[in-house]
């Protein structure tokens, strides 16, 4: 598509025979041999299908094809932590024989197609020699961000019985550095399923190896040769697993599978990002989400692009790190997170002014809404108001870019997501489940035909999937998102509508944090709601009722912060905690969080009807002890 004419005819096709739409994009990869039928579905099953009978493999379509014209260019490029240390440029050859050669290690563990293999590693460029590894020889891989506790971490490997685990001795992570290992010691310690634990050589920290379960990655990888065939898997075998914060109980783990994902990745990756041949590309996402996984590795290697994978932190050494990586790196398309842009418009201008911005072409957002003051500082000072922002919506369910703006090529506006990618066919509902026509609405978002790359299931739990996305608008797939649809047809993304909250771009269960919390001895019960955030766009606002009265309150506070990070991580510490004698309950027991997030929003002028609750007067204690 080059220009806006073209994607309101490539939306019309898509709409009018999806089938026909999605087989023209499917024919540009390596089929081992090719789908008899294209899609099947039913989203009140829910089932859906993509290109039936189709028997492929991904990492021949990012690295293999490519070898022929691009055996030498870099497919990786790679920023440490320490500005001190070299780069590194991981070439398509190179990429290749590291993926084989992790393949073969992997097969000489024992590992087997559909084998659950689970990745917690820094940012480095084993990690995706890691994660492609699997892909290579059909393992199904599950990568765990490696900011999750021990607790985390088990919980994961135990739901989809991981047999092997692939970390490192530690990560860095600006001054400070991380030991892995320990925490895998001790997530292992409660997972049966493991075999076998191979630990690639970072940080160098002090470490213990278990023998017999414990394998240093240098000398397994120096055992097997860089000559690995590829599996052939079918379109519908599984590609991977990856775990995303539920409303309620323990985390779910989206099942992505081959072949749509990989169309579906590629066709998002080269139209919203217009991406064209040469180009540096730079998503600062952790492989752990993701965002990591379709736009720093598969829909770019797809393409045969560059892409750059940073390991370090935006504020270290100090706020000017990206704008030094851009200028170092000459990075043409820069794709990061809200988050991120309003931590580094508080640093004084002069950490931007100091570098040369000039190759940038096109920049991105991910994760969260973007504010408008955002926008326009991201858009003056970082794209000298010459580079389009495309503010991309979707979801880790939806694993690949749903609503977007395709660069330079639809007109943009603040804080809109804008329109809708080919093939994706949004409906937006009212409460009472009716799709609201027309423009000028505000409802909850949905998405009414299936797309190449929707998960399938919820590992090992296709009830839950059926309930959390198929059944508040049934025959329709529901995001949990609200949105407006404006005057223009075009979309903007109000935030959740349910019990989860996004911090600095992360999906955090309230529920989760709540049962995290009520682990300290002292804690009876708790309440978790988000409030606004300048920086992490929304903050984590606790309600703790305690059993006995309390002596200390901030050593509290502490003690509670810790028990959080020890169970989940440090990513769920609350940043408020308020004490109550009680929560606001109706007479059902249902705690009434409208009052709660009003609370934290420090809104308390209208809180509604509060003639249902079960004490009305914790409602006047509460607001008078708000933080
Ligand atoms: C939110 C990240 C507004 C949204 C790819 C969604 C956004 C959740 C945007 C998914 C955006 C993501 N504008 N909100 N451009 N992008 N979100 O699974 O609430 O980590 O449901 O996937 O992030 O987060 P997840």
């Amino acid at each position: 598509m080059n220009n806006f004419q073209d994607y309101l005819a490539e939306y019309q096709q898509s709409i009018s025979d999806p089938e026909k739409f999605w087989a023209s994009q499917a024919d540009n990869f390596v089929w081992k041999k090719k789908w008899d039928s294209v899609l099947q579905w039913d989203f009140h099953k829910p089932e859906v299908k993509w290109f039936i009978g189709g028997k492929l493999n991904i990492t021949e379509n990012c690295i293999d094809r490519h070898l022929p014209q691009r055996a030498n260019q870099t497919a990786i490029l790679w920023e440490s932590n320490d500005p001190k240390e070299p780069s590194r440029n991981i070439t398509y050859q190179q990429l290749h024989e590291q993926v084989c050669k992790v393949g073969n290690m992997l097969k000489a563990q024992g590992v087997k197609k559909g084998d659950r293999v689970c990745i917690y590693m820094p940012m480095v460029p084993e990690t995706s020699f890691a994660i492609l590894g699997c892909a290579r020889i059909g393992a199904v891989h599950s990568v765990v961000f490696a900011g999750f506790s021990a607790g985390s971490l088990a919980d994961r490997i135990n739901d989809s019985g991981c047999k092997v685990v692939l970390t490192s001795d530690g990560t860095f992570r600006g001054d400070k550095s991380i030991n892995l290992k320990a925490i895998v010691d001790e997530a292992l310690d409660k997972s049966p399923t493991v075999e076998k634990c191979i630990v690639l050589e970072r940080t160098k920290a002090k470490i213990s190896m278990k023998p017999a379960r414990d394998l240093w990655w240098h000398d397994e990888m120096q055992k097997v040769n860089n000559q690995c065939p590829a599996e052939e898997m079918d379109a519908e075998d599984l590609l991977f697993i990856l775990y995303t914060s539920g409303s309620t109980g323990k985390p779910k783990g989206m099942v992505h599978t081959c072949g749509g994902y990989m169309v579906y990745t590629d066709y998002t990756f080269k139209q919203v990002f217009q991406y064209k041949e040469g180009q540096v590309y730079w998503c600062t996402a952790d492989v752990g989400w993701i965002t990591g996984h379709s736009y720093i590795l598969y829909g770019p290697l797809s393409n045969g692009a560059t892409s750059l994978m940073f390991e370090g932190v935006p504020s270290w050494p100090d706020m000017g790190r990206f704008w030094h990586v851009i200028e170092k790196h000459k990075v043409n398309i820069f794709y990061t997170a809200p988050t991120a842009i309003r931590s580094l418009e508080k640093a004084p201008l002069s950490f931007v002014e100091k570098y040369d911005l000039s190759s940038l072409q096109i920049l991105g957002t991910v994760g969260e809404p973007i504010n408008e003051e955002a926008w326009h500082w991201y858009d003056h000072n970082i794209g000298k108001g010459k580079c389009p922002i495309v503010d991309t919506w979707w979801q880790t369910e939806t694993g690949g870019v749903m609503i977007s703006p395709l660069a330079g090529i639809t007109k943009t506006k603040p804080s809109f997501a804008t329109l809708p990618m080919p093939g994706v066919q949004p409906a937006v509902m009212d409460e009472s489940g009716n799709e609201m026509m027309g423009n000028g609405i505000e409802g909850r978002l949905t998405i009414k035909f299936p797309w190449p790359s929707i998960a399938r299931t919820i590992y090992g739990d296709h009830q839950r999937f059926k309930d959390t996305y198929f059944s508040t608008f049934p025959g329709k797939y529901f995001t949990g998102d609200g949105c407006k649809r404006d005057e223009e047809g075009y979309y903007r993304i109000t935030g959740r509508v349910d019990d989860i909250i996004i911090v600095s771009g992360h999906n955090m269960g309230t529920a989760e944090v709540e049962s995290a919390i009520d682990e300290h001895s002292a804690v009876c019960e708790s309440a978790v709601v988000g409030f606004p955030h300048d920086i992490k766009g929304q903050g984590i606002y606790a309600f703790v009722v305690t059993y006995d009265p309390i002596h200390e309150e901030n050593h509290l506070r502490n003690e509670i912060k810790d028990v959080v990070a020890k169970i989940i991580g440090p990513i769920a510490k609350p940043d408020k905690i308020q004490f109550v004698s009680g929560l606001p309950k109706t007479r059902s027991g249902k705690i009434m969080r409208r009052i709660l997030r009003k609370v934290a929003e420090g809104d308390t002028s209208n809180l509604g009807d509060t003639t249902t609750l079960l004490d009305p007067a914790v409602v006047e204690e509460i607001k008078a002890g708000a933080l």
